[in-house]
């Protein structure tokens, strides 16, 4: 998508960045982020009612072909939205843009093509996302040298995602996405070695045994201020899932305050 063409395409990445994981039926037991000024669960309702049922129904099918989809997406969500905000700006073209950064390395393309395709896991949860932020029309080179590097010692992890208001709490739930999904390392390495295509707490049963795939990750559980943290999540069935979405929604909320 080029700068032109941006405003034209706004309600397509709009929805895309916001549909990953979003459409979705909320389930009242779910804690629900407040709401920020502009956005709201049924942006869409008056001007496309149907929107999540398009997309949802996509998606399904979409999963359905291919489970490496959902966290493809799902990391696409992410790093959108640590640069600049939740604004779409890893889609713009660029001579290079963000996709062309090596914090962006490995960006599914299949995943980024179905963004395209509707401009919406693998059994997993769904949660509501609040609508109606209006997408960048200019991206951040800069701003991708923020995003957090897998080499990187708890330490720094908690540095780089400080400086974006998560506390070490938002920071454990977050690195519990690497519950699915891929990574290059020389072959292709599964990140969550026991149930890499599921959406559960196993990463942190990796952590615990000492499987986790990055130094970022491992290092989780051997760094005081996290370790308790990981213990907690391996108890828990469900809860993980929870609180990562939940920040995951937070932080689409927090970064839009800031822009
Ligand atoms: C400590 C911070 C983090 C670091 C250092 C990190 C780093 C990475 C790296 C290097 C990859 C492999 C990319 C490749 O080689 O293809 C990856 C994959 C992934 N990351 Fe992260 N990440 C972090 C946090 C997060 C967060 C907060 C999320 C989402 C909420 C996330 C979601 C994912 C997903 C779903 C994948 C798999 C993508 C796929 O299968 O295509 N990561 N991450």
């Amino acid at each position: 998508m080029d700068k032109n063409s941006a405003s034209i395409t706004c309600f397509y990445s709009l929805l895309l960045i916001s549909s990953i994981l979003f459409a979705s039926h909320f389930h009242a037991s779910e804690a629900q982020a407040p709401l920020v000024k502009g956005l709201a669960y049924n942006f869409f309702a008056p001007t496309c009612p149907n929107l999540e049922n398009i997309v949802r129904n996509h998606l399904t099918k979409v999963f359905k072909s291919d489970n490496g989809q959902a966290p493809g997406l799902l990391r696409i969500f992410f790093h959108d939205c640590f640069v600049q905000g939740c604004d779409g700006s890893l889609l713009l073209d660029g001579n290079p843009g963000e996709r062309e950064q090596p914090p962006n390395a490995g960006m599914r393309t299949e995943a980024l093509k179905t963004i395209d395709d509707i401009r919406a896991l693998s059994g997993g949860p769904n949660f509501q996302v609040p609508l109606g932020r209006k997408d960048g029309k200019t991206f951040s080179i800069k701003g991708t040298n923020n995003l957090p590097q897998p080499f990187n010692t708890t330490n720094v992890t908690l540095k780089t995602f400080s400086a974006q208001n998560f506390d070490v709490t938002d920071v454990v739930a977050l690195s519990g996405a690497h519950t699915f999904g891929r990574a290059h390392c020389g072959n292709t390495a599964n990140l969550d070695i026991r149930t890499p295509t599921v959406f559960d707490n196993k990463y942190y049963v990796d952590l615990l045994n000492k499987q986790g795939l990055f130094t970022s990750d491992q290092d989780l559980n051997i760094d005081s201020r996290t370790k308790g943290e990981i213990r907690a999540k391996c108890n828990l069935v469900n809860g993980a899932k929870k609180s990562v979405l939940t920040t995951l929604v937070e932080e689409g909320m927090e970064l839009i305050d800031q822009f």
